[in-house]
């Protein structure tokens, strides 16, 4: 069987994708008779040839009936490949259309009208690619023949393009000049652009290598039904959204985690020896486990994360808006989920790709958002997997679709590690071990204290710095070996590159937890004093300092008596919306769930708090 390309098509109006299509398949002797016929009856261009646009304008007809779809697919032959073509419709209300065809395309064909170059829309379509991960793009420059078939103009164009997908880290474009109503460079080398030396566009589709695109390796499941025909037989159908299945294969049903063997995979009436992404089998299992739909199988080994909040990119398709604290259903795989937007971290504008401030989202907004799930779901970042990583927004209320989402990488400490032993391993650098032992150091004269790190969170204005450095005051005087590293300090020197994003929050404390790390292993107690707000990072710390080194203290004071001391005066400043991401205001604050130490700065003096933390330094030490 010749293999499948799932690709999709998106164009702003007028620039000649309904005729490209059309010619395509009419050319590719692809259309059926019907529609020939209706070709040939149809309202000739002026020139008397056929309007080909007619053969994808009847399927607009009947959107605009609304009897259809807002995609439509079609599906044809050559005899090297099988296609299916999503379209979408170009115009700028319609980019939902585009997301909702390009979640699970291989590649993508865009057009540009050569007259009127890279518009807004053409970039707002090389976006919505790079977040829905399709992994190629072909960009059929259009109308060549409007522009005396300019190798320069082509270039100029591909030029821009180029630059501006790559920052959206879009690598893998192909740039082909056409003239799609006389079919120059669709299925035929153009002889009236020779300098064009590149493939045409149906035989790049034919040939284009994409089955690496795919995911093969991580196995995943969502069981869409139990098939139970006779109470011999209790089965469990689905389509395999990524990796194989193979016979004898262990897995693991998930949220229970309930395990058992693979002894039966079914395709139809056909047993099967393996099951591959796309295809939807039934499976048989050694034991009888409580699954039901939703449940998802997984390989034991490799399961994918379980999310209690998330971070997604939206592509938002409401009428209505989205704001803070909103509250949506989310279809998962096979299951949906009730969430709250915590945050609207930043919109992006497609066309500069810069982020903005946004306290709602519109219809076809594109912006980042973090939302808490009211159940945990197990699930990918989208990409590593699209099929386990994708997610659709629905309204709670209304049942109307507000948008569709991708799940971003939320750093696996464990994974980062991990992974950041295996750059060090592949740059081939060893780790020098010391000759001093922490024994040795303690045996110091002044060193007569348990080295740790007091690691201070809490919100702005809850008394980090003060705390910190009254401390350190105190524990020097009485001969303490210790320092303290500050969050605004910091933000001075060291981590001067980094702003306040939840991307580089992580990394500031990443870069702060390994510093800390450094300094207590040279014996010093070291007090850390940043708000660190987001519950994963502290965790990430924790990891890197030692679980029984780290110690956790909660400056606990609420948000109102920090915003009524506002020393920076900061709040004011989020307040009127001229600090984006404020901690408290517009970005989260996630209290610790377990700390060693919670000291109540609205009420105590800060001798009180500081003697406290003291008398918890000599407890360790004991
Ligand atoms: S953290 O979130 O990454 O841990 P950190 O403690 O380093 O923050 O820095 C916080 C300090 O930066 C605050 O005390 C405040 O003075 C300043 N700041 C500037 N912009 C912001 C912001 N958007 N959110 C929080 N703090 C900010």
């Amino acid at each position: 069987m010749t293999d499948l390309l799932r690709f999709m098509t998106a164009g702003s109006v007028d620039d000649g994708k309904s005729t490209m299509i059309g010619r395509l398949l009419y050319d590719a002797d692809a259309l059926y008779d019907d529609h020939i016929e209706a070709l040939s009856k149809g309202v000739r261009c002026k020139d008397g040839s056929m309007d080909f646009s007619l053969v994808t304008d009847g399927l607009r007809a009947e959107r605009e009936q609304g009897i259809t779809i807002d995609v439509a697919y079609r599906y044809f032959a050559t005899p090297h490949r099988r296609f299916i073509i999503a379209d979408a419709p170009g115009h700028e209300q319609y980019t939902r259309n585009m997301a909702t065809a390009a979640s699970n395309a291989d590649l993508a064909v865009l057009l540009i009208d050569a007259r009127l170059g890279v518009q807004t829309q053409s970039k707002r379509h090389a976006f919505i690619c790079s977040l829905l991960g399709v992994p190629r793009l072909v960009v059929a420059v259009n109308k060549m023949d409007l522009v005396g078939f300019s190798e320069s103009r082509f270039r100029e164009i591909e030029e821009e393009y180029r630059q501006f997908a790559l920052r959206l880290g879009l690598k893998n474009l192909q740039f082909i000049p056409v003239c799609a109503v006389d079919g120059d460079n669709l299925l035929h080398r153009s002889e009236r652009m020779p300098w064009y030396a590149g493939p045409c566009l149906l035989s790049y589709l034919e040939h284009v290598y994409v089955a690496g695109d795919r995911n093969l390796v991580d196995f995943r499941m969502p069981v869409q039904r139990v098939v139970r025909p006779s109470s011999a037989f209790r089965g469990y159908s689905g389509t395999v959204a990524s990796g194989v299945l193979r016979m004898g294969d262990d897995v693991v049903a998930l949220p229970s985690g309930f395990r058992s063997r693979i002894t039966g995979i079914y395709l139809g009436a056909a047993a099967l020896t393996q099951a591959v992404a796309g295809q939807s089998v039934t499976v048989t299992l050694d034991d009888e486990l409580d699954i039901g739909r939703g449940d998802l199988l997984a390989h034991p080994g490799n399961i994918p994360h379980e999310y209690k909040e998330l971070e997604v990119m939206v592509v938002w398709t409401g009428d209505e808006p989205l704001v803070q604290g909103s509250v949506v259903q989310l279809k998962h795989a096979c299951q949906w989920v009730k969430a709250r937007c915590e945050a609207i971290c930043y919109r992006v504008d497609p066309d500069t790709l810069r982020q903005e401030q946004a306290d709602a989202l519109n219809l076809n907004d594109i912006a980042r958002l973090r939302l808490t799930l009211y159940r945990p779901i197990f699930a990918d970042a989208y990409s590593r997997n699209r099929s386990m990583g994708a997610l659709v927004l629905v309204s709670a209320t209304s049942n109307d679709t507000l948008g569709a989402a991708t799940i971003l990488e939320r750093i696996d400490y464990d994974a980062v590690l991990k992974s950041d032993r295996s750059v060090t391993e592949q740059r081939e650098i060893v780790w020098h071990q010391g000759q001093v032992t922490p024994a040795e150091r303690q045996a110091l004269p002044g060193f007569r204290h348990q080295p740790v790190v007091l690691w201070l969170t809490g919100l702005s204005g809850s008394g980090k710095s003060t705390i910190a450095f009254a401390l350190e005051r105190r524990l020097i005087s009485r001969g303490t070996p210790c320092c303290v590293l500050d969050g605004d300090n910091i933000r001075h020197g060291l981590n001067r590159d980094l702003g306040f994003s939840p991307l580089d929050r992580t990394e500031n404390i990443r870069r702060v937890a390994e510093v800390a790390r450094l300094m207590m292993d040279a014996g010093l107690i070291v007090i850390t004093s940043f708000i660190s707000p987001f519950r994963d990072d502290r965790a990430m710390a924790r990891s890197i300092i030692g679980t029984e080194q780290f110690v956790e203290v909660y400056l606990n004071a609420s948000l109102e008596v920090c915003e009524k001391r506002d020393t920076k005066g900061l709040y004011q400043k989020a307040r009127a919306g001229e600090l984006p991401g404020f901690t408290g205001i517009s970005s989260p604050y996630e209290p610790p769930e377990n700390p060693s130490l919670t000291i109540d700065t609205s009420s105590l003096t800060i001798d009180t708090c500081v003697n406290s933390l003291l008398a918890k330094v000599t407890s360790l030490s004991k």
